[in-house]
């Protein structure tokens, strides 16, 4: 087949490019693409301030996927099967322009959700831009309401106030529905939970609880830290009465509930208790173009390199089927097994996003 089309469009039109499956049988589904490493917060579960420190070296500009080679490897994984596209980071907000590469992202055929994972201190000022460009929807982490809590779950940075001031104007944006994602961490916000869930019953925001999760290697997670949802889930219940949904695609990760008394919808990511590897439909790239094959990785396949080497998308197309075609990942399974290799050196999560 001939074409006139430049060669960055001809992957998409590629009549042979087909769904990829892992070696597990699992379709590449979403693509998480990590726009920034740096951030605003320093989320102790996360950016540790003792290790993410002033002199610490994130990357210079020129280390970062570029909007067009992020553009080209997205219509490279929607070429394969992915449907649902999230930027996040670090702080995906930070990222200079953020709101023409969600235009550009947005206008990509096949792509059915576009949605932006942020700690929502700077989505006051942008949402409605980024609902005018095309982002679909937002999900928001908010640990807690508690301003003390907040501040020593964020490192000290940021306020509760203006991350409730950017949810506002996201749901005034319509960029609906929004998510907020809650890390539940025992002892530290775990006696907050209700209040926050009562603060957004009976409004358009879905709450995830989330289980705190071993990511990257410098957190210090301990399993006694982790709530499980059936502990979270059974003082909810004694508080408002919940009757679990079922599930509207394979691969989500939230198990899904409904107040009784018509109050909304909440979730819970239980990805410690009950992992969810054996759906698990998720691709991501680090800001430095690294593909990963799951959260807790700890090599990649560089695509930045060969973009830059002069890679046609075909030889894109195959990079990205070649690493998904090897995927055998399940982490969360084998958590107990696995964590005994001292060794494990994981991928830090503000490469490569939640
Ligand atoms: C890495 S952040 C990146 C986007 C943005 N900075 C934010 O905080 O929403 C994405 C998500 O990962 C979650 N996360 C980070 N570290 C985690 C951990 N150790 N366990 C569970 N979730 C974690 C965050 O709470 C956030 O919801
Ligand atoms: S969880 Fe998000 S806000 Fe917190 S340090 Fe990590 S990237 Fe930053």
């Amino acid at each position: 087949m001939t074409t006139d089309l430049p060669p960055a469009r001809n992957v998409i039109a590629h009549p042979a490019a087909d769904r990829a499956r892992d070696r597990l049988g699992r379709p590449m589904h979403d693509l998480r693409i990590s726009v920034m490493d740096r951030c605003n917060f320093r989320c102790p579960y996360c950016m540790p301030k003792e290790t993410f420190h002033d002199r610490y070296r994130f990357l210079r500009a020129t280390e970062r996927l570029g909007f067009e080679e992020i553009v080209r490897i997205a219509r490279a994984g929607i070429a394969l099967g992915v449907r649902k596209l999230r930027l996040t980071g670090g702080e995906p907000l930070l990222r200079a322009d953020l709101s023409d590469l969600v235009a550009e992202l947005s206008i990509l055929e096949g792509v059915e959700d576009l949605a932006l994972t942020t700690n929502g201190v700077l989505l006051a000022q942008h949402a409605a831009e980024l609902k005018g460009n095309g982002l679909h929807r937002v999900t928001v982490s908010l640990d807690t309401l508690d301003p003390d809590v907040f501040s020593s779950m964020s490192g000290g940075f940021g306020g509760v106030e203006q991350v409730l001031d950017g949810i506002a104007a996201a749901l005034d944006a319509g960029l609906n529905p929004v998510k907020v994602n809650v890390v539940v961490r025992r002892g530290v916000n775990d006696h907050t939970v209700l209040t926050l869930l009562e603060r957004f019953r009976g409004t358009a925001v879905i709450v995830r609880l989330i289980e705190y999760m071993d990511v990257g290697n410098r957190n210090a997670w301990q399993p006694h830290e982790v709530v499980p949802s059936a502990e979270l889930l059974a003082a909810i219940r004694e508080r408002w009465p919940v009757t679990a949904r079922p599930g509207e695609y394979r691969g989500e990760v939230a198990e899904r509930y409904r107040y009784d008394d018509g109050a909304g919808e909440i979730g819970f990511i239980s990805s410690v208790s009950a992992p969810f590897c054996g759906a698990c439909s998720r691709a991501r790239l680090s800001s430095e173009g690294v593909l990963y094959t799951c959260l807790f990785a700890t090599s990649g396949t560089d695509l930045r390199a060969r973009l830059r080497a002069g890679a046609t998308d075909e030889e894109l197309l195959d990079l990205l089927r070649g690493a998904w075609a090897r995927r055998d990942d399940r982490y969360s399974e084998r958590r107990g097994e696995l964590r005994k290799h001292q060794t494990l050196h994981k991928i830090e999560m503000h490469y490569i996003g939640g």
